[in-house]
């Protein structure tokens, strides 16, 4: 059984070296085209993976890059019925000088190994995940699109791969890292209208939120049907004690903007453990200041969301995610209202905060903080 130490000895071995064996026909530039005609979140996957294995016994070993294809899994795979997976999504772009490079590698690989860490799972060394990422970029460097609308989005999964089903953490883990080109999560550019759920929610304390563990998206399905039931796009989850913080929406971290006179400040939920940590989250409290803009991590209820909005307090709210990128709200539905944010209309500071997002991932804007990792 793998103990926390174990787990922690895995994550300071050396890196690990990958083979390299990759297909030997690639496909043409139009073939690429007609993969990528249709664009919608995980469909237009490229050519290679990037796969490793660890054992108690070895730790990670066999890195390999190799072409795209299926799986052989005993149906008595561990991760397949007790769900002991985690992933991560991160993006390649094209900068505007033709390189390729991707956004905060080491920021995902540290989540990663948290999230492992979180479900007794070997964490991966942050050098060994961004080595792999490297390698799947170079291999498919001609899938990394030149569009400015368009990326390369990067999964990395880790599951339980070992045989049997005894009820207790695996002794056997795959790591595989494919990518697909990706542009806009909710199509044309638009405000999404959002659902607060007030049946279900998504984390307790103690619990996994904090975690990008599959469970907890499939978890929110449930929720995220009876959202587009009531025609939104996402679902706000509430906290777990008293149906009344607003934490996060479906798949992605939310941030308010409050205006005081001229100022403008961005309000998000604090990382209380049961909010997944985004790295676009931490990005724009980051860089927000740069712009002019106070940040305050506090609870916001959803009568103060409500009210904020009548009151023209709030005059904006935004998802951000990795997927997301910076999306407007424009309108909010509850089980006995509806109202909209501002004018429904996509915000200005969350304009600016996505001009400044796109500015750095197509290498247009100064990045002091290197978060581009050229490769
Ligand atoms: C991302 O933003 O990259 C995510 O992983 C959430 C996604 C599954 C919608």
């Amino acid at each position: 059984m793998i103990t926390t130490d174990s787990a922690t000895e895995a994550t300071h071995a050396a890196p690990a070296v990958f083979t390299r064996r990759l297909s030997t026909r690639r496909a043409t530039a139009q073939e690429r085209a007609a993969r990528s005609a249709d664009a919608s979140f995980g469909t237009a996957f490229t050519e290679h993976m990037v796969t490793l294995r660890w054992t108690r016994q070895e730790g990670w070993h066999d890195g390999r890059v190799e072409p795209y294809a299926t799986l052989a899994l005993d149906p008595a795979t561990v991760g397949l019925h007790y769900g002991q997976a985690v992933f991560e999504g991160l993006k390649a772009y094209r900068t505007a000088d033709g390189r390729t490079a991707v956004f905060r590698p080491h920021a995902h690989a540290e989540r990663f190994r948290r999230s492992a860490a979180r479900l007794l799972m070997p964490e991966l060394p942050e050098e060994t995940f961004v080595r792999a990422v490297e390698e799947l970029v170079t291999a498919d460097e001609a899938w990394v699109p030149g569009e400015p609308h368009r990326s390369l989005y990067l999964r990395p999964l880790m599951f339980a791969s070992e045989t049997g089903l005894a009820l207790r953490p695996a002794d056997e883990f795959r790591f595989l890292l494919i990518a697909f080109v990706t542009e806009g999560f909710f199509g044309e550019p638009r405000p999404i209208t959002v659902w607060v759920s007030e049946d279900h929610t998504r984390a307790a304390p103690g619990g996994t939120g904090a975690a990008k563990y599959a469970g907890n998206y499939a978890a929110s399905y449930a929720a995220q049907a009876q959202a587009g039931e009531h025609g939104c796009d996402q679902v706000v989850w509430l906290d777990s004690q008293e149906r009344r913080w607003v934490e996060e929406l479906g798949g992605m971290n939310v941030f308010f903007v409050e205006r005081d006179g001229p100022a403008r400040k961005l309000v998000t939920p604090p990382l209380s453990g049961t909010i997944l940590p985004g790295v676009t989250r931490d990005t724009l409290l980051r860089a927000a200041p740069g712009l002019g803009l106070d940040v305050e991590e506090r609870r916001i209820a959803v009568d103060e969301w409500r009210e904020g909005c009548r009151s023209g307090r709030i005059s904006e709210v935004f998802a951000c995610g990795t997927a997301a990128q910076v999306t407007s709200v424009g309108t909010v539905r509850t089980a006995r209202d509806e109202f909209s944010v501002g004018d429904g209309r996509p915000g200005l500071v969350a304009g600016m905060l996505s001009d400044l997002l796109s500015g750095i991932e197509r290498g247009l804007a100064p990045d002091p903080q290197k978060w581009m990792h050229y490769v």
